[in-house]
């Protein structure tokens, strides 16, 4: 009977299924370790603003609440940005000839909106609401990080879908009492962890909060 594979051939088609393999597990690795790189997340990355705009100055320094600027975080959807009239407040008396605020200026005069790159968003297939997270007490804090510290602002969390269900799996311990929903730098309970405990189980049952229905498909993808 005549030879189909030769020895030869038999160890070439060894090598090219090893290659194969390797080839394999390669792309798994770099595709692992892509969807956790910041290239994917985008955490820490800043984008170039129209005005270089400080929430270390404005929240750190002078101490302004979030609310005062994204009026709408509490009743609807979509926490909001401020219109250039928000600014114009203290803007009109304070730096008025500053060349930095120019195109705020400009904004007014001609009525048009300023285009703020955005930097914390998600994907349209994706529904999110502010107002249900801040009614139960999750504060910014725990999604968009110290923001009191960031010259400019910059992604603080992943966004990624592992990360809601993380909480979404076991709110308790990110709730934080409603009045300090928008304090970045309230640490109380880091001295008395049974407090914390206590009154992350005690809101659980008060709100009727279900983890078993909070990673549903149909909650986030509508
Ligand atoms: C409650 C008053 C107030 C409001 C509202 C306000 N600012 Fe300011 N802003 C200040 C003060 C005070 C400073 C000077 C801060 C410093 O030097 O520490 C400042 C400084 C600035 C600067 C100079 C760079 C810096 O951060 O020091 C820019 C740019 C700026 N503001 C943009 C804005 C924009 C844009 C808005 C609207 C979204 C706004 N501000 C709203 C009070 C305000
Ligand atoms: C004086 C007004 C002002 C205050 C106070 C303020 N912000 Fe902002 N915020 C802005 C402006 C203007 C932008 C758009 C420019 C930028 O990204 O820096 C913005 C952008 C953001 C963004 C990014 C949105 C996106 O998708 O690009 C987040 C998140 C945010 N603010 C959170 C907060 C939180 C949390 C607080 C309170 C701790 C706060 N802000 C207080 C004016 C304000
Ligand atoms: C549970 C996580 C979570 C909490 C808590 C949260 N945010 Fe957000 N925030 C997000 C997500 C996710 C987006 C992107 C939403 C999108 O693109 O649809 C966002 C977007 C924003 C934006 C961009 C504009 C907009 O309306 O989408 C601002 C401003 C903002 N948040 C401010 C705040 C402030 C201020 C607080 C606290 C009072 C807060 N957020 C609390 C997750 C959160
Ligand atoms: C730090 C905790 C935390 C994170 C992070 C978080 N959530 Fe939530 N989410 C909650 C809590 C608490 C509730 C309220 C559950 C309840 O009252 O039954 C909730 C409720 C919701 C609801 C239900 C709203 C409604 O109208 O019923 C949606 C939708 C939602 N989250 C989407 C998201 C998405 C999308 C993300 C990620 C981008 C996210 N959440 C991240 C804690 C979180
Ligand atoms: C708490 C909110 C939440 C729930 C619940 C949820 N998702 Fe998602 N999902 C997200 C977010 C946020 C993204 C966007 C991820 C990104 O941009 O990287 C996403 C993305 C996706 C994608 C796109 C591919 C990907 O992974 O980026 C698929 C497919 C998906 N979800 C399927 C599901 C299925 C199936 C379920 C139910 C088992 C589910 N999701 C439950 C928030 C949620």
């Amino acid at each position: 009977m005549p030879q189909i594979f030769t020895a030869t051939a038999d160890t070439r088609l060894r090598a090219v299924l090893l290659l194969l393999a390797l080839l394999l597990v390669a792309a798994v690795l770099f595709a692992g370790g892509y969807m956790q790189s910041s290239y994917a997340t985008l955490v820490g990355w800043v984008q170039d603003q129209p005005v270089p705009f400080s929430h270390q100055h404005h929240v750190g320094g002078l101490g302004i609440d979030c609310r005062y600027c994204h009026s709408t975080v509490e009743v609807s959807e979509h926490a909001g940005l401020p219109a250039t009239e928000v600014c114009m407040t203290c803007h009109s008396q304070l730096w008025t000839g500053a060349p930095m605020l120019a195109p705020i200026r400009r904004s007014l005069a001609t009525g048009e909106p300023i285009r703020w790159q955005r930097v914390a968003r998600l994907p349209d297939y994706v529904y999110f609401d502010h107002s249900i997270h801040i009614a139960r007490g999750v504060p910014c804090v725990e999604c968009h990080g110290r923001v009191d510290q960031m010259p400019l602002m910059k992604r603080a969390e992943p966004f990624q879908m592992g990360w809601c269900l993380d909480c979404h799996r076991n709110p308790a311990p990110h709730l934080k009492p409603p009045e300090q929903i928008t304090r970045m730098d309230w640490t109380e309970w880091e001295k008395d962890p049974e407090a914390h405990r206590l009154y992350g189980a005690l809101m659980m049952k008060a709100y009727g909060i279900e983890p078993s229905t909070l990673d549903d498909c149909s909650m986030c993808h509508r």
